[in-house]
This record gives C-alpha cells, structure tokens and sequence, in this order.
C-alpha cells in the first residue's frame, strides 16, 4: 500500500475474510502471546457516560511479534436496544510499530463480536467434555450468533436451547441460525429448562445478576460467560463458581472487572488463588484443564485488547492480499 494511505473495512469484508475458525486459531496466538507478556496491554480506559447510560472503552495494545499497534474504542450504551440501537458501536485503528504509519480502521462490533465467539470457542475447545452434545445459550441478541458459530466449529452440536427474556428475539434466533447452521435450536420456556441438560452453556446477555441456578446444572457441565465487564455485575451464580475449575483470559483484568468472580471473593465463597489458569496457559500445554468428566468448568472473559490487535492484523493481512477493502488517503494537505 502507498504511503499514507489507509484501509478501511467494513463489517461485511471481515466476515467475508475471516472464518470462525480462522479468528479461533488468532485468538488462540493472542491469548498465548498474552500470558507469555508478548503483547501489551496497558489497562482499559472506562469512560463513564452517565446522561445516556452509556460506557467508551478505550482499548490501546502493542504486538511487537507483528509490529502493530492497535487501538479499539468501543461505546457500550445500555439504553439503545430499546431504542432500535445496537447496544455497542466500535472502530479499530491498526498503525505500523516502527513507524507510527496508519494501516487500517475497521468497523470493530463485529470484530469484537467475532473474537469474543473465538474465544469461548477456543475455551469450548480446550475444557468442555469432547462428546458434548447439548449446548444451552443465553441471550440472544448481537453477540449470540459468535458463540453459537464458535461452539459448532468445535464440538458436534446435537441440538441448542436458547433462552432469552424477550422470548420473540430468542424465536427469531432460532429461525435464522437453525437455517444457517443446519442445527436443531430450539427456544426454552425457562433458564431451568434451558441448562437441564446441557453438556455446555454459553452466556452472552446485558443481565446485571445471575441468569441461571446452580443446582440445575449437570455434572461435567463447561460454561463460558461473556456478558458482565463490571466489578457489580454477572452471569453465573456465586456457587457454580465457588465448585467450579475456574479460568480466565487475563488474570489481573478478571480480578479488576468481572463480578462473575469478583461477588464471589468479596462473598468469601471463592479467592483469586483458586483461578486455575489463563486459557493461554492451557491453550500452549503450561496448565491442565478439565481433569475429570464430573467437575464443572468456567471460562470467564472480559475480553483483552491482543484478540483485538492479534485478528485485526491477520484481517488486514488478509484484505491487502485479496484486494478486499477501500483505500483512504490520510496524507497531510
Ligand atoms: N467479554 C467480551 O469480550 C465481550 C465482548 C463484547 C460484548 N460483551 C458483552 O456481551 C453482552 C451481550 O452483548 P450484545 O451485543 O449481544 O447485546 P444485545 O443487547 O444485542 O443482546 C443482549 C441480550 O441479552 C438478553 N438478556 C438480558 N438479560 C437476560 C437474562 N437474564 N436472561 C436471558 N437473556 C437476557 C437481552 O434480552 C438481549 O436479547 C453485553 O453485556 C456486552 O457488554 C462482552
């Protein structure tokens, strides 16, 4: 590309360049890079936006391997769904590291949503029992479709339970990605229902507070839990976590955002020792994962910026090769 001139994607382009398993095998580099320190990653800004209800996240990371910086600004605004607004919008900025040079600005929702589903993938993957059938999802708004993509690549579904408290938006799901995937999904009357006989469980909602019961969970059960980024807020209740094999993305964020684990501690239910790995410990062999077919396991992600830097560079490398995108010229008038 000539000098100052930008690539700018849009979400269509990523998903026509990057497959689900392609963004798992990038999300599985980043979270490798991540707990080996090769990538980083200062701490996210949260900016309040409190008129509004809303929340920018600013999301700044350096992969030295690559020789990119990345930036991801992603406004999370509770009240827009009821507004016919997505709840998130975001872009992500990728320069060159050794000289600064902007390379690529791309629509960063689905980004962010194609890496989130990588990494309960990845997660799935890794710590789920390999003859796992039944999957139960939660919520089934912008994220659930990247989570349900991402467990099908992994394991063979037999059949999904989607829950949500607006059971026409979980209906619609069903009718959409029972089409597209080939999958039997139906919708459940009930959380109870939904995790009766689930092998794994995805969450993905804007719930503040548990969204499911721990006494209806089957043993051997692996859970991934994406929703809740606030120290006030989760998904899963204080006792699956106390009983469960718990991991996590990146370990001082976990401690610092997620109330999944964090309502525990403060509980005395559940300490931050009893974390057993990052998913990039066991994703490189460092740490074991599941260690038996009865223990339940938790994967808890808050998202890290490297998945954002790790994918977009690899989307980028792969829009400059097949010609896909729109040049910007950014040069100085
Ligand atoms: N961990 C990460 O890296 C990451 C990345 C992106 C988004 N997220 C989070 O994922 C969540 C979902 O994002 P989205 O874009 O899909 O939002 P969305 O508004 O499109 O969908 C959320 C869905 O959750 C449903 N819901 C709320 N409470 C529920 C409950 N108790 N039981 C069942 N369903 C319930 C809503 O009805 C809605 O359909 C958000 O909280 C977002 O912050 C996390």
């Amino acid at each position: 590309m000539e000098a100052n001139k930008v690539l700018l994607l849009s979400s269509v382009d990523i998903l026509n360049l990057c497959s689900m398993r392609e963004a798992i095998e990038a999300v599985r580099e980043a979270f490798i890079l991540t707990s080996e320190n090769r990538v980083e990653v200062p701490r996210r800004i949260h900016l309040d936006v409190p008129q509004s209800k809303g929340t920018c996240l600013v999301m700044p990371s350096y992969l030295p391997d690559r020789e990119k910086i990345g930036v991801k600004i992603i406004n999370l605004y509770e009240e827009n769904p009821g507004k016919g607004l997505p709840f998130s919008h975001a872009l992500m900025l990728v320069f060159e590291a050794s000289t600064g040079q902007p390379l690529g600005i791309m629509e960063a929702s689905t980004l962010t949503a194609l890496r989130t589903g990588a990494a309960c993938g990845l997660a799935t993957k890794l710590l789920s029992r390999t003859e796992s059938m039944k999957m139960a999802l939660f919520g089934a708004g912008f994220q659930a479709r990247f989570q349900l993509e991402a467990v099908a690549a992994v394991r063979s579904l037999e059949e999904v339970l989607v829950f949500d408290q607006d059971r026409k938006r979980a209906e619609q799901f069903a009718a959409q990605m029972s089409d597209k995937l080939g999958l039997k999904i139906r919708v459940a009357d009930s959380a109870s229902k939904a995790v009766a006989e689930a092998d794994i469980i995805s969450t993905a909602t804007t719930s503040k507070v548990p969204v499911l019961a721990d006494k209806d969970l089957k043993p051997g059960v692996h859970i991934n839990a994406i929703g809740s980024y606030k120290p006030a807020e989760r998904e899963i209740p204080s006792e699956t976590v106390a009983r469960a094999r718990v991991f996590v993305d990146k370990k001082d964020m976990a401690l610092e955002e997620a109330g999944d684990l964090i309502i525990p501690i403060k509980e005395g239910v559940f300490s931050a020792e009893k974390i057993v790995a990052e998913i990039g410990e066991v994703a490189s062999g460092k740490k074991p994962g599941r260690l038996s077919s009865e223990e339940i396991t938790f994967f808890k992600t808050v998202g890290v910026a490297a998945q954002d830097v790790v994918l977009s560079s690899r989307v980028l490398k792969m829009a400059l090769e097949k010609g896909a995108g729109q040049e910007f010229d950014f040069s100085r008038g």
